[in-house]
């Protein structure tokens, strides 16, 4: 029998302000059916003044613990992936902790922007695998509102804010992560990255991207990480019953799926309501489909995801 971690139970957090995209029809030259036809995006989630990343974790994270049935003191290890924290430091993860009055493991951020949760998935397994952990909360949160130059059309109507949260556990048999593939490539630095940062201008800084050389990268590249993570965990893409993507672009999704030979009734979509969350699109979307019971015991689910760095990688894994 083979040492796995299994999925035991999904929550997510939205923030209560919703912005239609007609919103931001006063603020730049766009329009909603622009948004709509080149995207997918119909309204996504901003956070409230106040409302911070760590907050929106630690809800997405109670959801997750009460739906396994676990409790805080259950949790061996905290990842958090994002890469808008509420402070430099301390990390995202040790607010977590002590937000669900845990004070025993250990807990960490995992910054590769939109493939976040993919990176901190993969780590959490390795670690469950390596016999460090029993149990691991996996969260990927952000606040991306805080980041967008409102002034730039070409961005600031991709993204929103919001949490989701998963509790892996170690099991024996067939079910949980099987297999994952990770990549990065800093040479394409440029195409997405935030004008700011500690080191350099002091301040946070605001989101830039070369959106459309993004988008060939992504189709590319994730129908390739997709197809690395399938062969790795010894099957084919017939096998797979769901597809779990980033939610950033419809088209990207719908190229990537038809890439792997999957028709759309197969893959979960979020991104009309959500927006691009980053780190926390994923998450979101397993736990909303989780919540509607779109997931069978057994189910073979892909999930992949491209950002900065540019950071990319796929998890198989079996529900
Ligand atoms: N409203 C109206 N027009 C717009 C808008 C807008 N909001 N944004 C851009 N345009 C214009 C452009 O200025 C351009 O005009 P021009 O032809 O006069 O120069 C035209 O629309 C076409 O622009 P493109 O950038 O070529 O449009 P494209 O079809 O590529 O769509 C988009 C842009 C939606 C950004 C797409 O390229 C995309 O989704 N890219 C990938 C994003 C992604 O995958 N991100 C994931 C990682 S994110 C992360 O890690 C944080």
């Amino acid at each position: 029998m083979t040492r796995r971690s299994v999925i035991r139970g999904t929550g997510h957090y939205l923030p209560d302000r919703v912005v239609e995209n007609q919103w931001f029809e006063d603020k730049v030259e766009t329009s909603d059916e622009w948004i709509r036809s080149r995207t997918g995006i119909e309204r996504r989630h901003f956070a409230a003044d106040g409302e911070t990343t760590s907050h929106m974790a630690i809800h997405a994270a109670k959801k997750a613990l009460e739906r396994s049935g676990f409790s805080a003191e259950d949790i061996d290890a905290v990842i958090v992936a994002t890469s808008t924290p509420d402070l430099t430091f301390p990390s995202v993860a040790t607010m977590v902790q002590a937000g669900l009055g845990l004070a025993r493991g250990f807990a960490f951020d995992v910054q590769a922007v939109c493939a976040g949760f993919i990176f901190a998935l993969a780590n959490a397994d390795g670690m469950i695998r390596s016999g460090q952990a029993e149990r691991v909360l996996v969260i990927g949160a952000e606040t991306f509102s805080r980041i967008l130059d409102f002034e730039d059309r070409a961005t600031c109507v991709l993204f929103g804010d919001g949490a989701g949260a998963v509790v892996l556990e170690a099991a024996e048999g067939e079910r949980g992560i099987l297999a994952s593939d990770l990549n990065s490539d800093g040479s394409y630095r440029d195409i997405l990255y935030v004008d700011g940062g500690v080191a350099t201008t002091g301040e946070a800084g605001k989101l830039r991207m070369q959106g459309n050389v993004l988008f060939r990268h992504a189709v590319e590249k994730l129908a390739e990480t997709a197809h690395h993570a399938v062969e790795k965990a010894g099957m084919t893409t017939d096998q797979v019953d769901w597809l779990v993507p980033h939610q950033a672009n419809a088209r990207i999704i719908s190229a990537t799926a038809q890439r792997m030979h999957l028709p759309m009734d197969k893959v979960i979509l979020t991104v009309a309501d959500h927006g691009n969350t980053s780190a926390a699109s994923i998450p979101l979307a397993l736990a909303v489909a989780d919540e509607a019971g779109r997931f069978s015991e057994g189910d073979v689910i892909v999930t992949e995801a491209i950002g900065g760095g540019l950071s990319w990688g796929a998890v198989v894994l079996r529900w």
